[in-house]
């Protein structure tokens, strides 16, 4: 039975005996790659054990849970809507969550049908309109903010939450904020405590690109009913297969291993994570800055410059049929296409009205999950046969279990392709720079305001 919900993966498609020997790899290159995957589940095992990798020992230790589900508990039935302030890491692993394992029209159902829980927005961005949109819809009396960030300072999220009080011309109850973010340090934990916030923890050694299965994205869930004790299963579940030395029964390691020999050995600059289902594309999203901010980096561990790193670009299947496909097929070979496929969806979709007797007669018999189903299968076959590298992961269903196997997936699959890459997957050097411009210049324009102010 447990074997049924597992997640697979299939590499068949990105082999020489598939795709050819110019874009494949032929058996000697996958054998001499799996050579340097020893050397890096082992480094990896060292690493885990020598307490240095955060992200993996969240699903080991679980008893975070029921501070979070405590806090769920108190504020799950009170509230309209839940506002979230966060970016980057702490906002992407929130809507990844919810677009997954809630229904896909959340905020439009009525209370009873999404059994009383509050409706999500996630204000991810210092986009003036996000809040000032939100005036008509919203009553700020019936909305609990949740305001998540590592460091604590980061300015768009702040900036949101200030734009917030003042569109809204009230300064949120002190029982109407909870903020997530370091356990000693950073602006947010301090400013929480003289507020009265209630505050829970990021682990410090968590960054924030990988902190989807800490408070940032577990409290959100909670709040909306979503099962976490059976989402931190999935991850345990993942975190058993991707700890394995056995190379042929660690998904994460096949998966590392074959992105890297495509990223170096292949030459192929982009991955595309295609899901067919609609409540994966912010999976996709999350992927997005996971592979990019983690592999994106100039200099290696010994400070040689490699300029490593893949361009991860989203599409969605079959909807991407009709806009990117003509392009993966037909134009440049350049890009390894990871294709989601799930099996089995929530609601079901019999076309029975098709009318007979006209060219569409044959869907009558047919389910439109099953019509995805058969587009991604005609989609990878056409690909394969043009000599596109792919690789299908296979989700028995879109479950708090099975996410929680995804997610942990790929995490483990980031990492590991870093160690390949022999760089670190956790900095981040290149955001910082534009952070402190960014600072530099705000604090200028304020000093400015402030003395033409005072000369008025
Ligand atoms: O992965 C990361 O560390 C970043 O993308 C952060 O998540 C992002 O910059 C937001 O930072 P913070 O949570 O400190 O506000």
């Amino acid at each position: 039975m447990k074997n049924e919900v597992q997640i697979s993966v299939d590499l068949s498609n990105l082999m020489a005996g598939k795709i050819g020997k110019e874009h494949g790899l032929t058996d000697a290159e996958w054998k001499s790659a799996r050579k340097n995957a020893t050397r890096v589940i082992n480094e990896c095992l060292a690493r885990f054990g020598a307490d240095d990798v955060g992200f993996m020992k969240l699903p080991c230790h679980t008893q975070y849970l029921h501070d979070i589900q405590a806090l769920a508990e108190k504020h799950r039935y009170r509230w309209e809507n839940l506002l979230i302030f966060g970016i980057g890491g702490s906002a992407l692993g929130v809507s990844l969550l919810f677009d997954a394992l809630c229904h896909p029209y959340h905020n439009h159902i009525d209370s009873e049908l999404r059994n009383h829980v509050p409706r999500l927005f996630v204000v991810d961005n210092i986009d003036p309109e996000l809040i000032s949109g939100l005036k008509p819809v919203i009553n700020p009396k019936k909305t609990l903010s949740c305001i998540i960030t590592k460091s604590g300072g980061t300015v768009e999220t702040w900036g949101n939450y200030f734009q917030y009080a003042t569109v809204f011309n009230q300064t949120p109850d002190s029982g109407q904020v909870i903020a997530i973010t370091d356990p000693e340090t950073g602006f947010l934990r301090k400013f929480a405590e003289i507020q009265g916030w209630d505050i829970l923890p990021i682990p410090s050694d968590v960054g924030g690109r990988f902190s989807v299965l800490t408070p940032v994205g577990l409290f959100p869930a909670a709040i909306l009913n979503i099962d976490i004790v059976r989402l931190m299963d999935g991850a345990r579940t993942m975190h058993d297969r991707c700890v394995s030395t056995d190379f042929d029964q660690n998904p994460a390691l096949q998966l590392a291993t074959a992105s890297w020999s495509f990223m170096t050995s292949k030459k192929k600059p982009i991955s595309v994570m295609m899901p067919y289902a609609n409540s994966l594309a912010s999976f996709s999203d999350w992927y997005r800055q996971l592979w990019a901010e983690s592999l994106g980096k100039m200099v290696n561990t010994e400070g040689k410059t490699v300029f490593a790193g893949q361009t991860p670009v989203n599409a969605l299947g079959a909807t991407d049929q009709h806009s990117q496909i003509q392009l993966y097929r037909e134009g440049p070979n350049d890009k390894v296409i990871t294709f989601l496929h799930v099996d089995s969806f929530r609601f079901g979709g019999p076309m029975n009205n098709a009318p007979e007797e006209t060219p569409l007669e044959h869907l009558r018999l047919l389910d439109t999950a099953e019509i995805l189903g058969i587009e991604l299968i005609g989609t990878r076959d056409a690909l394969t046969e043009s000599r596109r590298p792919n690789l299908t992961v296979k989700i028995p269903a879109v479950t708090p279990y099975c996410m929680g196997q995804l997610i942990y997936l790929y995490e483990m699959v980031t990492y590991l392709t870093g160690l390949l890459l022999q760089i670190n997957p956790f900095d981040q050097p290149g955001v910082e720079a534009g952070k402190i411009n960014a600072k530099k210049m705000i604090r200028e324009l304020y000093e400015t305001r402030s003395q033409a102010s005072d000369k008025n």
